[in-house]
């Protein structure tokens, strides 16, 4: 396992076994980053087809990556050897020290799933968010551990992006923010920790201005997408445009990110911009589905 301090080690010392649910984008990269790190590692979802297609994604990812000279042929092998993939979620969880959720952005349905998970975890097992809008304050009380549940953030594509949020609610205990951070330490991440909750978090929030910009100036005809993406890219050496990033993200995400931040503040200034509604209903949900703010059929 890949450590990096004395406390790095005796706080992940209870951590063999990590469970992951949602198969999707965020929830499958999170679970290869942390069987690259050494761990023993489920993906769960309720359906197999989402966890076949993770494989072959994540298994042609790291694959480059060996090709690329960027990881070594017997990590990998290590790393495909530690993750598993499992429809079966009571079992998995019942024998794991840690379950990220990563399922998707909505309180129902996160309540509903923490209370379920809170009742088959053994007793010392971490739950913890991977939402970065939904605060883990609102789950917390959904399950009988409250001091054990807080926000653990990832960055799109986790594979490759440095940082990890870790975002305490008034009952988290300091334990477990130690325990989650050296967790994402161990998994070779970068760790910004919050003091206290806010929707969004740090990293979001500064997206978020950025993107609400970029959208008004679509929206009132000052420029064009590409331009605007240009100007990200070529004035402030952004690697990528919002709308590109967008389009990265999902837009479904984009949006439902600003539909669960609505639920919480009841602002209409929360609500999606138009442009992304119509995006969205229109199910073209950027890069994974082929049509965005670009096209992706070619
Ligand atoms: N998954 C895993 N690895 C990826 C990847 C992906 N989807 N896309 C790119 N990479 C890696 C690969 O190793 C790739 O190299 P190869 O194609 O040779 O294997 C390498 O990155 C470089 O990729 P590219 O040459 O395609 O392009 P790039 O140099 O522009 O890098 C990028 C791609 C890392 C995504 C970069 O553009 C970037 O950092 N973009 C900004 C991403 C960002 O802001 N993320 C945060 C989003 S907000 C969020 O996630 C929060 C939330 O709550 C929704």
């Amino acid at each position: 396992m890949t450590t990096t301090d004395a406390r790095t080690d005796s706080a992940t010392q209870r951590i063999r076994h990590v469970t992951v649910i949602g198969a999707g984008t965020m929830g499958s990269q999170i679970a290869m980053v942390s069987a690259l790190a050494g761990f023993d590692t489920t993906l769960v979802d309720i359906a197999q087809l989402p966890l076949d297609r993770a494989r072959t994604q994540l298994w042609e990812r790291v694959d480059r990556d060996v090709a690329k000279g960027r990881r070594t042929a017997p990590d990998v092998a290590a790393a495909k050897q530690r993750l598993t993939f499992s429809t079966d979620r009571d079992t998995v969880v019942s024998g794991t020290d840690v379950a990220i959720e990563a399922a998707i952005e909505d309180l129902a349905i996160k309540r509903e799933l923490f209370a379920s998970l809170d009742a088959v975890a053994p007793t010392h097992t971490l739950l913890v968010t991977n939402s970065s809008n939904i605060v883990s304050s609102q789950i917390a009380d959904a399950t009988r551990r409250p001091e054990k549940v807080c926000n653990m953030h990832f960055f799109n594509p986790a594979l490759v992006m440095e940082c990890v949020e870790v975002v305490p609610h008034e009952r988290t205990s300091p334990e477990t923010v130690e325990a989650i951070t050296a967790l994402a330490q161990a998994f070779g991440k970068t760790v910004v920790r919050l003091k206290q909750e806010i929707p969004g978090f740090v990293a979001n929030r500064l997206l978020n201005a950025i993107r609400r910009e970029a959208l008004a100036l679509q929206e009132q005809g000052i420029a064009e997408v590409e331009d605007i993406d240009r100007a990200a890219r070529t004035a402030l050496r952004h690697p990528m445009g919002p709308f590109e990033l967008m389009d990265l993200v999902g837009i479904d995400v984009v949006y439902l990110i600003r539909m669960a931040e609505y639920e919480q503040t009841g602002d209409p200034e929360s609500l999606p911009a138009p442009s992304v509604k119509e995006l969205y209903e229109a199910g073209q949900y950027g890069r994974k589905s082929g049509q965005g703010w670009y096209s992706y059929t070619s």
